[in-house]
Order: C-alpha cells, then sequence, then structure tokens
C-alpha cells in the first residue's frame, strides 16, 4: 500500500492505496473553505497553519494501515510554498521512521490521475485542466510522456470564478456559488466578450473577461437577485464559450479519441454539458473524474504513485523539495 499526502493548497488530505488493485482503502480530506471565506480567498500563511494541524490528526486515522505500506507519496509541486512545506515535511518524517521510500507527485499528473481513480489508466488522451491554479490542454501519453500543448496567459478558469464571486461579496470558492446562481440566471442578458478569440493562438486568458465583469457589476442593482444571477450566467457563458473554442480549434487540428476534463473546476455540470456536446459533433468519448474527485484531493496522487511505484520512480530524501512555481 501507498499512503498519499495533499496539501498544495486549501485541503488537506490523505489517502492510501493498494498498489496492486489500486482500491482505494482510505482516504480523508478536511478542506480550510470556510476558514479562507472571510478573506474572499486563501491567505497561505493561515492555511499552512491550519495544515500543521488537521494533517497529523488525519494521519492518526491512518495509522492502522503503517505495518502494511510500501512507499509514502506527497504532493511536491506546484502550489503554495508554505503548505506543499507541510505535506512534504511530513512525508519526510514517515519516510524516515517507516524506513519507506519518498515518491514526490506533481501535482497537475495528480488530477490526470483522478480519472483513474479504483480503475486502469488509460491513454493516449487529451485533457482539458481547469482549476484554481491553472487552465491547461494537456497531452498525456504514459506515464513518462506528458506535456502541455497550451495554458493561460494570466488567470485560470477556476479563479475567474472566485474574483467573480468576490466582486458579487459570494463566498469562496467562487465556483460552485457562481454556478448554482448561473442556473437561476438569463445568460444572454449581458454580452461579454470571448477572450482571444480572434487570435490564432492556442492560449486562455480570463484577466480581461474578469474586468468586463467588474464593469457591468457597478452599474448593477447589488440588492437584485436576478441581476446577480443574470450576471452569474452571462459570465460562466463566456468563460465556458473560451475554452470550447479553444479546444475545437486544436480538435479539428488532430485526431483526438478520448478528452477529459479534470481540476476543481470540471465539477462544474454547466461545463461538463458543453463539452459533452462539443465531444459528440467531434465523435469524441469525454471521460470526467467521479465529482468527490475533482478538486485537490489525496486518493488521486495516491493513484499516479501506484504507477511511480511499479516503475521503481522514487524520489531520494535529499531532493524532496518543494517547487511551488513547477509545471511539468
Ligand atoms: O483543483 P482545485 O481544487 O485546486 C487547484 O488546484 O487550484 O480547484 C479549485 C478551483 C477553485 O478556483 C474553485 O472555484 C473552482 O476550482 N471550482 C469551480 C467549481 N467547483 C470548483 N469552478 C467553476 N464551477 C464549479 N462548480
Ligand atoms: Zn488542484
Amino acid at each position: 500500500m501507498i499512503l498519499s499526502i495533499e496539501s498544495s493548497c486549501d485541503d488537506s488530505s490523505i489517502a492510501v492505496t493498494d498498489i496492486k488493485t489500486k482500491k482505494l482503502l482510505f482516504h480523508k480530506k478536511i478542506s480550510q473553505e470556510l476558514e479562507h471565506s472571510k478573506y474572499g480567498g486563501v491567505v497561505p500563511e493561515l492555511a499552512a497553519r491550519l495544515h500543521a494541524v488537521t494533517l497529523p490528526k488525519i494521519l492518526e486515522d491512518a495509522k492502522a494501515y503503517f505495518d502494511d505500506l510500501k512507499a509514502i507519496a506527497v504532493t511536491n509541486e506546484p502550489g503554495l510554498s508554505v503548505t506543499l512545506m507541510e505535506g512534504v515535511t511530513m512525508a519526510k518524517a514517515l519516510g524516515i521512521s517507516l524506513k519507506l521510500p519518498l515518491i514526490a507527485v506533481n501535482h497537475l499528473k495528480g488530477h490526470i490521475y483522478s480519472l483513474f481513480i479504483e480503475k486502469e489508466v488509460l491513454f493516449p488522451q487529451t485533457i482539458l485542466l481547469i482549476s484554481g491554479g491553472h487552465t491547461a490542454i494537456i497531452e498525456a501519453d504514459s506515464f513518462h510522456d506528458i506535456k502541455v500543448i497550451a495554458s493561460s496567459l494570466d488567470d485560470s478558469f477556476g479563479e475567474s470564478f472566485d474574483k467573480v464571486a468576490k466582486m458579487l461579496s459570494l463566498e469562496y470558492p467562487g465556483g460552485p456559488i457562481v454556478e448554482k446562481l448561473a442556473r437561476e440566471g438569463d445568460e444572454n442578458r449581458f454580452a461579454f466578450t470571448i477572450p482571444l478569440s480572434n487570435s490564432p493562438k492556442l492560449a486562455f486568458s480570463y484577466s480581461g473577461i474578469k474586468n468586463q465583469v467588474r464593469l457591468q457589476i457597478e452599474k448593477i442593482d447589488r440588492n437584485s437577485k436576478k441581476d446577480i444571477a443574470d450576471v452569474c450566467a452571462s459570465f460562466q457563458k463566456t468563460a465556458t464559450a473560451h475554452l470550447l473554442q479553444k479546444c475545437k480549434k486544436y480538435f479539428r487540428q488532430k485526431n483526438i479519441k478520448d478528452f477529459a476534463l479534470v481540476g476543481g473546476a470540471s465539477a462544474n455540470l454547466y461545463v461538463r454539458e458543453k463539452f459533452q456536446n462539443l465531444c459528440r459533433e467531434f465523435d469524441i468519448t469525454m471521460h470526467t473524474a467521479k465529482l468527490r474527485y475533482c478538486s485537490d484531493n489525496a486518493a488521486m496522487i495516491g493513484r499516479y504513485a501506484c504507477e511511480a511505484y511499479e516503475k521503481a520512480v522514487f524520489t531520494p530524501l535529499e531532493e524532496l523539495k518543494a517547487n511551488p512555481r513547477s509545471t511539468f
């Protein structure tokens, strides 16, 4: 079995996965959303202090598996420097005390492996990663061959939902609440411009749309539920149209059979439905992770680590470091 740890942002999570069967034997996650909500976003130092309390608590519950462990896996990149350090330090301590090898896991690859929790891997696959930190088209051909094809020039898809929510004085994280309010709104009421729609570039940008929404919010009645719902719906429509436009462009260039949506924002049902329609148009099979494995979790880190273990990809203790800014 492998014990995996995730603390790249505001979720403390630990999982235990059976290496041979890939069965998830233990999985616990404590989110800090409530604690960060009053600040309208994640406060790194507060997040790190909370991980320092919650990770040892979760670990206590996983103790029954200690005798059967073969390795310790941990997210070491990318993420918030101070929060990554909490997980990395715990992994090192466990590696030393239990005399087990360490497996460093890239968080983005972890999101890809969220597709394969308790399942066999399926490659090649074209992946759209939409999270709070990233918006990227990724080609995943095998464990060793994963490359980014397109990424964001500025903000990410999930982050733009968080920022719109903050501008409307809604809670953090903004994604689920904006999606919920959008369901009641008129998505055609406000015409926001789709970013980079005239650019041939395969890239994403979310900073412009955020400013358009800000200007619109200044003109609406902040006490009107209808106005707020209409802003959410119109924003969500445009933000999603941007993803669809660029992916469509890529689908036209490449013969794709399997496409997957991963990352925290892939839990958005509006986005899932729109991509389902696009995939149907191109005769592509669409894959998604179970809703509970879309946002950050240790189960996906453990699933990736099972593959790493079988390929004997370990990280020497002295080389295990937190790399906040790395991609792949
Ligand atoms: O993958 P994740 O848990 O953390 C990162 O790796 O960043 O993604 C969190 C992000 C947040 O920005 C959150 O607002 C967004 O995913 N998110 C959503 C939805 N649920 C979460 N965005 C849009 N619609 C949702 N339903
Ligand atoms: Zn994530």
